[in-house]
């Protein structure tokens, strides 16, 4: 996670984004303290990266990498403001003594559009990450990679359209996508968790889900309701502030896997 000493809302990159509105830095470290505190009581142990001031959005940790079985997929950002940060986030794991990184020939944007489901992942593209990430992914991986196309610009990474509950289950909303890709998401998991635009609209699928705990905006009611009728436990999370750059709970959290 990224502590957002130096988070505030100055350039639009996506349509959550409205840099003449105002916006609480003092509130926006209170809730993601929050966020911090409860992971940490979930019995999560959690890594922080130092933030670098000009880099607003470095709070997004999951759009820093894509880590499974320890090998390191850095990130090459769509936008100027961003690509400061894939080297940033790259470093730290080198520091940290990941000795398997790749820095990617191709756009994408960490966990923002790559979910691990079991021992497979699932890759959005359509607004950041380049398609042609995806075969790289797969290549540096060695694990079979389905690309998801995105269409509504208010879910432009695939983390806010699609949720992983367990190494078989996801949640996800089906008017993000393209016709083709929802067709293969129904053959893929038949028994998914389908959310309603009242719970998309809140953030709600911006969850981070250990297998029991799931943690998600609590104005997604909806969703959360739904979670709990399944067995799991659903814990909302006020991330006001965050919202206001278009993130949430998923967007603060890169799994260290
Ligand atoms: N303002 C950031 C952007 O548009 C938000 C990133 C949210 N992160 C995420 N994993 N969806 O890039």
């Amino acid at each position: 996670m990224c502590r957002p000493s130096h988070f505030d809302v100055t350039y639009s990159i996506n349509p959550w984004m409205h840099p003449e509105k105002p916006c609480d830095g003092g509130l926006a470290v209170a809730q993601w303290e929050q966020l911090y505190e409860l992971y940490k009581s979930l019995g999560h142990t959690v890594e922080v990266i130092d933030p670098i001031p000009g880099l607003p959005d470095m709070v997004f940790a999951a759009n820093g990498a894509t880590v499974v079985d320890g090998k390191v997929l850095g990130a090459r950002f769509r936008h100027a403001e961003r690509t400061a940060e894939g080297p940033a986030y790259l470093n730290w794991f080198e520091k940290q003594g990941f000795q398997e990184t790749l820095w990617p020939e191709y756009i994408n944007e960490g966990e923002g559009d790559y979910l691990v489901v079991g021992r497979r992942i699932l890759a959005g593209t359509g607004f950041r990450t380049d398609p042609r990430s995806h075969a790289e992914a797969q290549e540096f991986f060695g694990l079979p990679v389905t690309s998801l196309t995105l269409v509504n610009p208010n879910h432009y990474h695939l983390d806010t359209a699609l949720a992983v509950l367990s190494d078989t289950e996801i949640m996800y909303y089906p008017e993000a996508f393209s016709e083709g890709s929802r067709a293969v998401l129904r053959a893929m998991f038949p028994d998914a968790v389908l959310a309603r635009h009242e719970d998309a609209a809140v953030f709600g699928l911006n969850a981070f889900s250990d297998g029991y705990n799931v943690l998600l905006p609590q104005a997604a009611t909806g969703l959360i309701a739904r979670l709990k009728n399944r067995g799991f436990n659903a814990i909302g999370v006020e991330l006001s502030e965050l919202l206001k750059a278009g993130g949430s709970v998923k967007c603060c959290t890169l799994e260290l896997r």
